[in-house]
């Protein structure tokens, strides 16, 4: 463990002030810096669990707000009126949700696979979650409504990069000091949905 502690400082503040995770902390430093998500917005939060960035997205957009937030895992934290709760994988959401069109303001998704350990095979599945998450963007989201999504260095994901950039008014990659630093994530931020039509 000489540069890896699990328990780092942001572990210890996310427990201190009540977040679920510590990934709390990237959400907000994302919306320091770009305002992904408005006053007043519908948030979907893809991959939520145990529900930092649902906790953060409600408190951001306040009383009149809403966040639905969807894991394979169950959220049980959150017991807050403005927020639904959905069990289930990303890739059946718009069935689930009856397929009401674009319907988001943001699209936020910190989604990842269960890491085996190897290299390609994590690589790939990374790649696959964020072009999951773009998906379900394409079906969902409003245009003009922002997109955030993790990735990793390596692999593909140059790819998607490439496919993500001409769908937004603006795309950029941003890696956060929140990130741990032995971690070769970063976030594809796309500001200003086109629209699918
Ligand atoms: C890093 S965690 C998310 C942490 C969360 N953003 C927070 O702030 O607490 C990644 C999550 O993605 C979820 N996930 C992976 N594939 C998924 C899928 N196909 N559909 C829904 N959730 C998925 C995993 O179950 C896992 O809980």
């Amino acid at each position: 463990m000489a540069d890896y502690n699990r328990k780092d400082h942001l572990y210890k503040k996310a427990k201190e002030e009540g977040f679920e995770s510590r990934a709390a902390y990237k959400l907000l430093e994302i919306q320091q810096t770009y305002k992904v998500i408005p006053n007043g917005a519908h948030v979907l939060d893809v991959g939520a669990w145990p529900g930092g960035w649902t906790q953060v997205s409600l408190d951001i957009v306040g009383p009149k707000g809403t966040v639905t937030a969807i894991d394979l895992v169950p959220i049980e934290s959150i017991g807050d009126p403005r927020c639904k709760c959905i069990t289930g994988d990303a890739r059946d959401l718009e069935e689930i949700l009856g397929h009401p069109g674009p319907c988001f303001d943001a699209v936020i998704s910190d989604m990842s696979p269960k890491l085996t350990g190897i290299k390609e095979a994590d690589q790939a599945g990374t790649v696959a979650c964020a072009d999951l998450a773009l998906y379900v963007a394409q079906q969902l989201l409003k245009k003009g409504g922002n997109f955030v999504v993790k990735v990793f260095k390596g692999g593909e994901v140059e790819g998607f990069v490439k496919s993500a950039r001409p769908m937004f008014n603006k795309l950029v990659r941003s890696e956060l000091k929140s990130t741990r630093a032995t971690s070769n994530e970063f976030y594809v931020i796309g500001l200003g949905f086109k629209g699918t039509s």
